[in-house]
């Protein structure tokens, strides 16, 4: 029975991945959210083999609570962790336009304690579990905004703190694969493509990002026909996860299992 760990499973794609992996009632499902009391379209689902926990990525005493709490409920293991949770402030700035030097690094280091700092204290909470678990396969979610070569191409300039922190993670992953794949891991940096996840009308902030987002888009994929559905983009991340082995372990790879962002 494969168990599955999902960080920011609350909404979005991390409660896609729960809700998809749920319908097979041999998985055993452990979803990570901030907020029990509000997470509940997750109690919401028929199956039960999923258990919720609480814990904010940045809070290491939480996530080894969770992590406790896991290693109950499966005997010390764990087979995937998936690290879903990010933070995506939409500032509508390029890095010259924030409105102070203060602004601009807030939301540098805002970015990084949440998308980079989390995804270390999250893996290294479940370490131990993942060694003991079968695939020992660690999936942390980037985005082809963390692509230099993809970024300067488009000419990708919005987004920067949050595109950043996904470069970190990208490294953060290599890191990872560098040093456990001789234990057989298999950690890798998929971007889950461009995907409709937003449950309220876009801000102001928000409709200048996708102007310069919709350029940057434009100008290298002039056949783009738009954002992909949660359900879409999970289904493919899910093959490609699935086909993924320790041969390739510290790649950064989209949905479609390549550099193909979009
Ligand atoms: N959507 C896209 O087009 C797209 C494109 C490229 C990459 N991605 C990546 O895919 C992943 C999921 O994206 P999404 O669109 O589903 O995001 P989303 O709808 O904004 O959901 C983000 C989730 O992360 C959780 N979260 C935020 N900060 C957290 C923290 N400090 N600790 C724990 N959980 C935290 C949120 O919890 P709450 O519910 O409590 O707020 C929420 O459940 C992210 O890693 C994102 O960078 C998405």
């Amino acid at each position: 029975m494969p168990s599955y760990v999902v960080t920011g499973a609350a909404r979005g794609i991390g409660f896609e991945f729960i809700k998809q992996l749920s319908a097979d009632s041999g998985n055993i499902l452990f979803a990570v959210v901030r907020n029990k009391s509000t997470a509940t379209k997750l109690a919401a689902l028929p199956g039960n083999n999923i258990t919720v926990l609480e814990a904010d990525v940045t809070d290491v005493k939480a996530l080894n609570a969770a992590a406790s709490e896991v290693s109950k409920a499966t005997g010390g293991k764990l087979d995937y962790l998936i690290n879903n949770a990010a933070l995506m402030n939409h500032p509508g700035f390029t890095l010259d336009q924030f409105p102070s030097p203060e602004a601009v690094e807030k939301d540098l280091l805002d970015h990084f304690k949440v998308n980079a700092v989390g995804v270390v204290h999250t893996t290294n909470a479940f370490l131990s579990l993942l060694r003991n678990g079968s695939t020992k396969k660690v999936i942390t979610l980037s985005t082809g905004l963390a692509d230099a070569e993809f970024t300067v191409l488009a000419e990708a300039a919005g987004e920067p703190s949050y595109s950043i922190s996904k470069a970190a993670v990208n490294m953060i992953v290599a890191k990872y694969a560098a040093q456990f794949k001789g234990e057989g891991f298999t950690f890798l940096a998929l971007s889950p493509g461009l995907v409709n996840t937003s449950i309220s009308a876009p801000t102001a902030e928000e409709l200048e990002e996708h102007k310069m987002l919709g350029k940057a888009i434009a100008k290298i994929a002039p056949d783009f026909k738009g954002p992909i559905t949660p359900e879409e983009s999970v289904k493919m991340q899910l093959e490609v996860i699935n086909r993924w082995t320790v041969k390739d372990t510290g790649a950064f790879v989209s949905h479609f299992g390549n550099k193909q962002w979009l």
